[in-house]
């Protein structure tokens, strides 16, 4: 990965403009998106409303262990710690976002945890709920680790993306007043 990103970036690079110094610094831009790309998804923050709306819709009650799985600057755990006292926990993958969330929370003396992590390689099975928002092939190929690991009753709240041919319980349409993606609901059975 870190070959391939080397190789693009010097091929990118206009001539004569490429020293020592852009490559470290493009290589620590360019390799975590493309990891993200490639494992997730690439940092797109949520809309707060939607943020807002997504944790409504997730029924959290105090203390329930609660997981974003790509948590770019951890707003969704951030609020789901502060409003409803969640045992909030995000997962982030690239480098450079992971940094600017411990920032951010560590000024916002947040209550969540912010993991450097692969969502893929942790046991999920302790979720009561999980937040994401990943693209529609990520979610598609989650969808068997969700069915193996998550309790029943657990609900996972995907934000823009449905979770592969998942049922949902309750799906959140786009309105005109809200200029917000979709949002699918589940009850893991
Ligand atoms: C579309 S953003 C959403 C960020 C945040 N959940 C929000 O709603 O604002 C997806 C995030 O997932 C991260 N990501 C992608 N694949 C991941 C993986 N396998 N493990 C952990 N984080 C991942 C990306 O780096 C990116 O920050």
């Amino acid at each position: 990965m870190l070959v391939l990103s080397l190789v693009i970036v010097m091929y990118l690079m206009p001539p004569k403009s490429f020293n020592i110094y852009t490559a470290p610094i493009m290589i620590l831009v360019l390799v975590p998106t493309i990891m993200a790309l490639v494992n997730g998804a690439p940092f797109v923050p949520t809309p707060m409303e939607a943020v807002e709306k997504i944790l409504e819709l997730a029924e959290i009650k105090k203390g329930e262990k609660i997981y974003d799985i790509g948590c770019g600057d951890g707003r969704m755990v951030y609020l789901a710690a502060k409003e409803y006292g969640a045992n909030a926990t995000g997962f982030e993958l690239s480098p450079l976002v992971y940094c600017l969330a411990r920032i951010r929370h560590f000024f916002w003396r947040s209550k969540a945890k912010i993991r450097f992590a692969n969502f893929k390689a942790k046991n999920l099975s302790d979720a009561d709920v999980i937040v994401c928002y990943l693209l529609p092939d990520t979610l598609a190929r989650l969808q068997e680790k969700l069915d193996r690991e998550l309790k029943k009753g657990a609900r996972v709240v995907s934000y823009a993306f449905p979770v592969g041919d998942w049922k949902p319980s309750h799906k959140e349409e786009r309105t005109a007043e809200r200029n917000i993606a979709p949002i699918w609901v589940y009850v893991k059975q």
